[in-house]
């Protein structure tokens, strides 16, 4: 699947009442610059749920493949998770998006 970081960043209009990702700004969710690479659950000022640190805890990195997992359902992949979102259908989308995470990443 090809990736399209600008279509992406539409895409990341349903995420932008929660999450800022040019920025190191929290906003409901954890800001979400720099979270390629990241360990879950581990932006030093967001008080996450016990689920997420959870998943840091026992190995859960963000990347393509966990991202994709967390992004299509993500109280499936992190039981007890306090993101209220109900996740992305459209497989497209969600590659997307993670390439505009990528991006707004460096
Ligand atoms: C956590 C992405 C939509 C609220 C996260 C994390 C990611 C993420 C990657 C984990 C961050 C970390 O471990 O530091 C996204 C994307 C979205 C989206 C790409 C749109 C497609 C939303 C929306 C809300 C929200 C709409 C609010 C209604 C949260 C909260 C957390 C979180 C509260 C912390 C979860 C916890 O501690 O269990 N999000 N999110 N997110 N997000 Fe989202």
């Amino acid at each position: 699947q090809a990736q399209d970081a600008a279509a992406g960043e539409k895409v990341f209009t349903k995420c932008k009442v929660c999450h800022i990702a040019d920025q190191d700004r929290n906003l409901i969710g954890p800001s979400l610059h720099g979270v390629i690479g990241r360990t879950a659950g581990t932006h030093p000022n967001f008080a996450y749920s016990a689920a997420m640190v959870a998943a840091g805890k026992s190995g859960v990195k963000w990347d393509e493949p966990t991202l994709t997992t967390y992004l299509h359902d993500p109280r499936a992949m992190v039981k007890g998770t306090k993101m209220t979102f109900p996740g992305l259908k459209d497989d497209q989308d969600i590659t997307n998006v993670i390439a505009y995470l990528k991006q707004v990443s460096k």
